[in-house]
């Protein structure tokens, strides 16, 4: 039975996954690598609750016990006791293979190791683990304490039990989980996101329609009934007949470049980073940033409140 959580990395995605697991009863270990790591996720936790309390989540009584119960701390020895360690640290497979040869030697033999990356390869991670059976990618999407999917992916060795854990774990805490049967580059999330950036900025590229247009599209069509059913249901739904004369006209027109040039571009020669530095796709100057943040979190907590909780019905 697992009852206590720790997450190392205390960044954005790290801060955000303490929150719930608190919210939903699990002795919660917040681990930074020093001090800094620590204030920064504090800070994160004050904004992110603020606007659970704000939009009417939560009541700010247990949002307190909330902030109250996780434990924030920079000491290893309480890896030596969690039942399951949540690795969500940089983005960088030789960094996150150290951490794991050292947690080889420091956690406890049964407790369930998992990942968080984007979609580094789990194969390749799990040399590093004493024990592989025991560990899987754990997905998580942006912001983790509001999306409610999150993706469970398989190692060669991982077992049946180990899968059976992190989906009840899942369960408690309320999120979605799908099963990644085999791990493959970006799973699905990232597989499926990818494509659609890569051909959103290729209509941009080529001057077919502006940056806010193309984001209208998915808002105002695709997105809303992706919300709703995915694309292969709103294909039956469609025609699956229709659906195949179209793909044989427009797939081989669609984009199959091996990068995304406009946002090559960006980051690389003009250093824009979006939202972290104020220079994206949009302008973030001038306090909009902020605004783009508070707006994101007002309307995904809309879209769970009034909608997303219903929605595990047979569509
Ligand atoms: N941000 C997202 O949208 C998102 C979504 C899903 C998954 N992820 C994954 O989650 C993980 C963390 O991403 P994030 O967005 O929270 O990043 P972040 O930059 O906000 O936080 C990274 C954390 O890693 C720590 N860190 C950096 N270098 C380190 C090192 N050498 N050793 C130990 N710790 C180190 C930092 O102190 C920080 O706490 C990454 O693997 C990322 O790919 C991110």
């Amino acid at each position: 039975m697992i009852k206590s959580i720790l997450i190392y990395g205390t960044g954005i995605m790290g801060a955000s996954m303490a929150q719930i697991f608190a919210q939903y009863g699990y002795e919660t270990i917040l681990l930074g690598r020093n001090d800094n790591s620590i204030q920064k996720a504090l800070k994160l936790i004050e904004i992110n609750q603020k606007s659970f309390v704000d939009f009417g989540v939560i009541s700010s009584n247990k949002s307190e016990e909330i902030k109250r119960d996780i434990i924030f701390t920079t000491d290893n020895n309480y890896l030596k006791k969690a039942d399951y360690i949540i690795e969500t640290i940089v983005e960088d497979m030789n960094v996150k293979k150290e951490f794991f040869k050292y947690l080889s030697k420091t956690a406890k033999e049964d407790s369930v190791i998992v990942t968080n990356t984007s979609g580094l390869s789990i194969n390749e991670m799990a040399k590093s683990i004493k024990n592989p059976h025991r560990f899987a990618g754990m997905h998580w999407i942006n912001p983790p304490h509001i999306v409610p999917l999150i993706e469970i992916i398989k190692n060669d060795y991982t077992d049946d039990d180990t899968v059976g854990k992190i989906k009840e774990v899942c369960d408690k805490i309320h999120k979605k989980a799908v099963i990644v049967k085999n791990d493959c580059s970006g799973f699905i999330f990232n597989r499926l996101q990818y494509a659609l950036l890569r051909e959103a900025a290729y209509i941009v590229e080529n001057g077919w329609a502006s940056i806010e247009d193309v984001d209208n599209v998915v808002k105002f069509g695709l997105g809303m009934r992706y919300a709703c059913i995915g694309p292969f249901r709103i294909a039956d739904i469609g025609g699956l007949d229709t659906f195949n004369s179209v793909s044989k006209y427009l797939v081989p027109e669609l984009s199959a470049q091996d990068k995304i040039p406009l946002l090559n571009k960006i980051v690389d020669c003009e250093c824009g980073f979006g939202v972290k530095n104020g220079k994206g796709f949009y302008d973030y100057s001038n306090g909009n940033d902020k605004k783009a943040i508070a707006e994101r979190d007002e309307l995904f907590i809309n879209i769970i409140k009034n909608f997303y909780n219903n929605l595990d019905n047979d569509l």
